[in-house]
């Protein structure tokens, strides 16, 4: 069987780097790419990873990773959609940079990359973007967590409507649901929204900054568990077009399914009470 090529975006921490790490030892050809190559010393270890620089929010290196990483593959087969970040805090509170930039690398990040592969995948014949989105995307379950839902909430529109006009091309695609887990960067990838001056948001603030800063261990998952849904999509062992990872969303979900969206809206928030 010919030796396959996977190109996953922030790949310099958590869920990136396992992910380029797992399919390097499957023997899978590795375009690993990350803002800033020039610090990375653990990818470099393995012969089957090439790095290669790319911010998504930055279209010029969208355009010469892409290029870059087929030329030096002849051919990808698989794009994992994985660099992402947070913005927190009450929406009133965001600078308008902050709202533009969780769009930015969260939604337009995709796209870009997306757009950039499409005329390769077409070219060969196929391919399969997996798209790494959160339970946070399917679902609400933080307070003051709106500008995350909204990116990752239209990173599920775009990729469900990007089904009709993809698939009689070969062109798969497949989301994975998760929620927080070990041993990953996060928590440095968050932008807070706060004005010191306003006290009205600060009930939720303090509670939802706790909780992130100490985690409930029984409610983060093993990062390989998600590493796993990804590489069964990308090898065929799954087709699932959405793939919820950990008890806590697939938790979540059962209650959002069974009860009316108000019962299911003051049960969250009754939990930060
Ligand atoms: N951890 C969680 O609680 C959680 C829960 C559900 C879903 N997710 C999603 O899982 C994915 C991976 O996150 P993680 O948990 O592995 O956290 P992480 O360790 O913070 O990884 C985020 C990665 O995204 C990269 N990145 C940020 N902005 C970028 C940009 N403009 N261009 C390219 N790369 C960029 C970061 O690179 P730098 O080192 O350059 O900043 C980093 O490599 C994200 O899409 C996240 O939204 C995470």
């Amino acid at each position: 069987m010919q030796t396959k090529t996977i190109f996953i975006t922030g790949t310099s921490s958590g869920l990136g780097k396992l992910t380029a790490i797992h399919f390097a030892k499957m023997g899978w050809k590795v375009a690993a790419t990350m803002r800033t190559p020039e610090k990375e010393n653990e990818l470099t270890q393995y012969s089957n990873i090439k790095l290669f620089k790319l911010d998504v929010t930055n279209l010029a290196e969208v355009d010469s990773a892409v290029n870059d990483a087929i030329v030096a593959f002849g051919k990808v087969d698989v794009v994992v959609n994985n660099a992402g970040m947070g913005s927190y805090g009450a929406l009133e509170l965001a600078t308008e940079d902050t709202i533009d930039w969780q769009f930015a690398v969260n939604t337009r990040g995709p796209i870009n990359v997306m757009r950039k592969f499409l005329p390769h995948f077409r070219a060969v014949g196929g391919g399969m973007f997996i798209n790494i989105s959160s339970f946070m995307g399917i679902t609400t379950a933080v307070p003051l967590g709106s500008l995350y839902n909204m990116s990752k909430f239209a990173l599920e529109g775009l990729t469900e409507g990007l089904y009709y006009e993809l698939k009689p091309l070969n062109i798969e695609l497949r989301l994975i649901e998760q929620g927080g887990s070990t041993g990953n960067n996060f928590t440095h990838s968050i932008r807070w929204n706060k004005d010191e001056r306003i006290k009205d948001y600060d009930y939720y603030m303090d509670k939802v900054q706790a909780m992130m800063s100490n985690p409930d261990p029984s409610q983060l998952d093993d990062p390989q568990t998600i590493v796993d849904a990804i590489a069964a999509q990308a090898t065929g062992a799954s087709t699932q077009f959405r793939t919820i990872v950990g008890e806590a969303g697939k938790n979540l979900m059962a209650l959002r399914n069974s009860v009316p969206i108000e019962q299911y809206l003051e049960t969250i928030a009754k939990n930060y009470n």
